[in-house]
């Protein structure tokens, strides 16, 4: 893999977990440890429950390093008789950047398909946010010799309402194999790599090369201080074709964020 502009992206997803007081408290944290030494080679990216947006939004400006705000799931529709839902105008309302689409737990609990995160993801890019559209196998899948296939189509079919928006496009993606979310284990890094070049083939072949060379594609599951070192010295920005990670269980806790953002490069001292 060539030079590339991508700027790694470190994105913690916080999933339904943490109140505000605990939102705010993380934040706190963070700040304190970026204090010490931050890593401004990469976006940091925080994704709380839509209850805590507000919270997070309104102590980021404590962290010495740039930090932005995303959401975990967004409603395609722009207003109306939806209870429950949140459109992705509310979302850019509440200083959202960010939002992370057909999350796997979308999919397996909530009945997200390739159709509607599709749906989701024209207009999340309409309204200005960024998109991280997941794309994953299940073990099943990949035991059945799958996961190339799942992958390709996920991103194929997710992407299918862009096709007539490439100019304009911001967008990530994120390679997240279902059994390695949550569970501990971790995909290998050399394939966690091939995979995420496969997604940014697939990108090619949907969108344009020079959509796939901008577009980061990262790597989520079970993603940790201990293993993030490895998926980035070895396959990060300019090595290979990991721009990055989406982060649950680690991102909750600030030290491990923090030390899994630091890993990605040489940290440098953060200019307050
Ligand atoms: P995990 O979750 O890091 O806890 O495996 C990743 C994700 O679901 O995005």
């Amino acid at each position: 893999m060539t030079a590339s502009p991508r700027t790694p992206l470190i994105a913690g997803n916080w999933k339904m977990m943490k109140t505000r007081p605990q939102a705010q408290r993380f934040v706190a944290d963070l700040a304190a440890l970026c204090k010490q030494g931050c890593n401004t080679a990469v976006e940091w990216l925080i994704c709380p429950p839509f209850t805590s947006l507000d919270a997070v939004s309104s102590v980021l400006s404590q962290v010495p390093c740039p930090v932005k705000l995303g959401a975990q799931t967004m409603e395609s529709q722009p207003e109306g008789a939806y209870t429950g839902e949140i459109s992705a105008a509310m979302l850019v309302d509440a200083n959202v950047s960010y939002v992370i689409l057909g999350h796997s737990e979308r999919r397996q609990y909530y009945g997200e398909t390739n159709a509607t995160v599709a749906a989701k993801v024209q207009a999340a890019v309409a309204a200005g946010l960024t998109p991280i559209l997941c794309v994953g196998e299940t073990l099943e899948q990949r035991e059945g010799g799958m996961t190339d296939a799942v992958v390709i189509e996920q991103v194929t079919e997710g992407l299918a309402l862009l096709q007539n928006n490439k100019a304009s496009m911001t967008l990530a993606l994120a390679y997240e194999p279902v059994w390695a979310i949550g569970t501990g284990k971790t995909c290998g890094a050399a394939e966690a790599n091939r995979v995420c070049g496969l997604i940014r083939s697939t990108l090619a072949d949907v969108l344009s090369p020079q959509a796939a060379q901008a577009t980061r594609v990262l790597y989520g599951g079970s993603v940790k201080p201990t293993n993030s070192g490895e998926l980035f010295a070895t396959y990060g920005l300019n090595k290979g074709d990991i721009d990055g990670a989406l982060i649950g269980g680690a991102s909750l806790v600030a030290s491990d964020f923090h030390a899994i953002g630091m890993s990605v490069q040489v940290p440098a001292a953060c200019a307050v």
